[in-house]
């Protein structure tokens, strides 16, 4: 068989796959579905996209699920206070995305009158949109021939070659053999479909090649060894970074937030007071750097996993009279927890002074936090 017959083959056996075995997601249009013409809703495709680079799929349906419930169309998600925006993502990570994806809205609302770009080149143009979302939402909106790459594309590809090159230096040449083995025909059910695989058969772990429509040409799987790709450059250790931070009770049972500043890492998000752990030197970590005197005890500490360091929060906690002054903050009735933008840290600081903040069958009630 020549190149093109062997690349077009294996395209073909992917497509055969997906149309049986296909994962039912809410914003997917199935494949009967789309050989009858069928579209997905772009909006729906570029917010999926946007929220599956922070986390897996069943996490995502809830939110995705929550943000059209809310924002139906593009043009009401560009209407919406940022504030909300940024609330309705918290616990998603990573909030530079949610703020993106606040302007990138505002943009398709007033610049394309509501409609997304239809092609690669213009959607890239948007706030907040880089290569893989415009290809992905190029590809599975509007069914163009862009090359989709996520990390489950790279392994499934990895291993159909044997790779050797370490990622992220293979990256150009698994960008090649995907755009080469992607269908004029059916693009976006393509790059569905191999993300599915990687997904579900094509494993980091274990996967299940008896049941993988490659495994004819699968060159990991001849040198038995599909769990060696792909090569990954060996990882430099994150810095630690240390700081503490103050969680307050009053006797109304509310918590004192306030809000970080705009800027910088978790901007614009509610927090409880912390010292400065961002900044490049490691943040104070006793009561003394507390945001007001009060009788703060030690309550243990967290520890949270950033993309550039990891963080370690001394926890102190105090109860304080019900007139302890504000300062630039809040109080906070601590049952109204859930609906605040409280990034994950944060929800984690609490959880550690407070151990049942956020659990919604044991609400927490005044006098009932020792
Ligand atoms: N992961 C990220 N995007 C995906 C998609 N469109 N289908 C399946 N898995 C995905």
């Amino acid at each position: 068989m020549d190149i093109s017959s062997q690349i077009s083959s294996l395209s073909g056996e992917l497509l055969c796959w997906y149309d049986r075995h296909h994962r039912d997601l809410p914003w997917r249009i199935s494949p009967p579905m789309a050989a009858r013409g069928v579209r997905p809703d772009p909006y729906h495709i570029w917010l999926s996209e946007v929220m599956l680079q922070q986390t897996t799929v069943p996490a995502v349906k809830a939110y995705f699920a929550k943000f059209i419930e809310r924002w139906p169309t593009v043009r009401d998600l560009a209407a919406a206070p940022t504030d909300d925006v940024m609330a309705a993502w918290a616990g998603l990570g990573y909030y530079a995305r949610a703020r993106n994806l606040k302007k990138c809205a505002e943009a398709v609302a007033a610049e394309h009158d509501g409609q997304f770009p239809d092609t690669e080149d213009g959607l890239r143009a948007l706030p907040g949109i880089g290569d893989y979302t415009a290809a992905a939402v190029a590809a599975i909106a509007f069914n163009r021939q862009a090359a989709v790459m996520d990390g489950n594309v790279e392994r499934v590809i990895s291993r159909l070659d044997a790779i050797a090159t370490p990622l992220p230096a293979a990256k150009p040449l698994m960008k090649q053999k995907v755009a080469l083995l992607t269908p004029a025909d059916r693009p976006g059910d393509f790059a569905q479909a191999m993300m599915d695989l990687g997904a579900t058969i094509c494993t980091p772990k274990r996967p299940a090649c008896a049941l993988c429509p490659f495994n004819n040409a699968c060159e990991a799987l001849r040198l038995h060894d599909p769990e060696h790709f792909p090569v990954k450059a060996a990882k430099k250790e994150k810095p630690v970074r240390q700081g503490a931070a103050f969680v307050a009770v009053n006797g109304n049972g509310e918590i004192y937030l306030r809000r970080r500043i705009a800027s910088g890492l978790l901007g614009g998000m509610t927090e409880v007071p912390t010292t400065g752990w961002t900044a490049r030197i490691d943040g104070e970590t006793s009561a003394t750097a507390a945001p007001f005197p009060a009788d703060w005890q030690a309550a243990g500490t967290v520890t949270h996993v950033f993309t550039h360091f990891e963080l370690r929060l001394s926890i102190y906690r105090a109860q304080v009279a019900t007139k302890t002054a504000r300062n630039e903050g809040w109080w906070e009735p601590v049952t109204n927890l859930e609906v605040q933008a409280l990034p994950t840290v944060m929800k984690k600081a609490i959880a550690q002074a407070i151990p049942r903040a956020f659990d919604k069958a044991n609400a927490y009630t005044s006098g009932h936090n020792s």
